[in-house]
């Protein structure tokens, strides 16, 4: 029975519970926390903005959401972005990046929304920042876009207003008049604000703690770098700028551990790579004492997970791609990593050979594959 007022009888009320997520939102997470090291804070802040996509419950006439990423180098800032383009997209540059320090001066600019109509340039190339190149990525099941603002405390002026028109109004007009509708994107911007008082603060945390130390000191020093960021944000950028920011994400200092789980994060991807640009996996196996070599070659915490990257590109790609050169290695073969025992160096022993002769055709001996393997495998940022 309906009372009066319209409602239902109490009984057959049901309590809804807004915390559940929808499934494509479950996924996205899962993939993402898959991909990146303990930054949960920036998961959450990404798939919150993906689920409020999802639902359709943007916000009109503004991106679907904002996010300022800060904290110490090298800890996943701009990876957060690449990863999340790589799972909604299948490809980490499924993005529109703008590298803020390169847009210093007004004839920069120009290359992202073109020139007036008259002027020097006009017509000769398009803009970067046209609806179709904005559009490009979309897919049916995903129609938005993720924009990439790094490092934004470089931004010149002229940069700065166009940010800001933006982020208020979610749209651009280009040289020739023409609008872009940002409304479809997940705006993210990074900045390194604070980084030298972040780094003494990490620096004090090693000099007085194990690498990983204890958790509430740890802790502690998180906090401090989140006040501290935050302080610097609030110092360099206006409230007029940082009222339009969703949320601040502060990314926490890397500690041993986390940089382990990134070795082996990194160490798959190679793989990955091996089997798109060869067709034919090659399955590499590491010993714990070549991974304890490749985090102490890579372990500097100051610098993030960097360290590590270079470590893998110095002792892991270049030998493999020399391997694969040489005709040493092929599609099929498996491969033992060891540490050197004589040499402060890896090792690289074959285990099993490809079986039929096909199967152990030579993938890799063109030049440009073996260059494209170097640096598609580990992008040293
Ligand atoms: N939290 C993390 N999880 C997984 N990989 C990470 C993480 N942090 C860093 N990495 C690895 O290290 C590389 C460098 O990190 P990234 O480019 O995200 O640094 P950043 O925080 O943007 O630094 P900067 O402020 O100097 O730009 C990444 O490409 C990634 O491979
Ligand atoms: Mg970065």
């Amino acid at each position: 029975m309906i009372s009066s007022t319209g409602e239902q009888p109490a009984a057959t009320w049901k309590r809804l519970n807004p915390h559940l997520m929808n499934p494509r939102a479950q996924m996205f997470e899962e993939q993402l926390s898959a991909r990146i090291v303990g930054q949960q804070r920036a998961v959450k802040a990404m798939v919150g903005l993906y689920q409020l996509y999802l639902a359709g419950m943007t916000p009109p006439h503004r991106p679907i959401g904002t996010l300022l990423f800060l904290g110490p180098t090298g800890t996943g800032k701009t990876r957060v972005v690449e990863a999340a383009a790589e799972v909604l997209f299948g490809d980490p540059f499924a993005m529109i990046k703008v590298d803020c320090a390169e847009f210093q001066h007004s004839h920069e600019i120009a290359k992202l929304i073109g020139s007036p109509p008259g002027y020097l340039g006009h017509r000769e190339t398009e803009p970067a920042l046209t609806q179709e190149q904005l559009d490009r990525f979309q897919t049916p099941e995903n129609q938005l876009t993720l924009v990439l603002f790094d490092e934004i405390e470089k931004a010149s002026d002229s940069l700065w207003m166009l940010l800001l028109g933006i982020l208020d109004k979610a749209t651009l007009t280009l040289g020739d008049n023409r609008k872009v509708d940002f409304s479809r994107c997940i705006i993210c911007m990074t900045s390194n604000l604070g980084a030298k008082e972040i780094d003494s603060l990490v620096s004090a945390r090693i000099g007085f703690s194990p690498a990983d130390g204890p958790v509430d000191a740890g802790e502690r020093t998180d906090e401090k770098i989140y006040r501290t960021a935050l302080a610097a944000a609030r110092r360099k950028f206006t409230p007029e700028f940082m009222n339009r920011i969703d949320k601040v994400v502060v990314f926490r200092p890397l500690r041993e551990d986390d940089l382990k789980a990134i070795l082996d994060l990194e160490l798959n991807r190679i793989e990955e790579r091996l089997l798109q640009r060869f067709g034919r996996p090659i399955r590499l196996r590491y010993t714990p004492s070549a991974k304890r070599f490749l985090l102490e070659e890579g372990k500097d915490l100051r610098y993030g997970a960097r360290h590590i990257k270079r470590a893998i590109e110095r002792f892991v790609v270049f030998p493999l791609a020399n391997l694969i050169a040489t005709g040493q290695l092929h599609g099929g073969d498996e491969i033992l990593v060891d540490a050197d025992a004589l040499n402060p160096d890896l090792s690289f022993t074959k285990i099993r050979e490809a079986k039929s002769s096909s199967a152990s055709a030579s993938y890799g001996n063109s030049h440009s594959e073996i260059h494209s393997f170097i640096t598609q495998s580990v992008p040293v940022g």
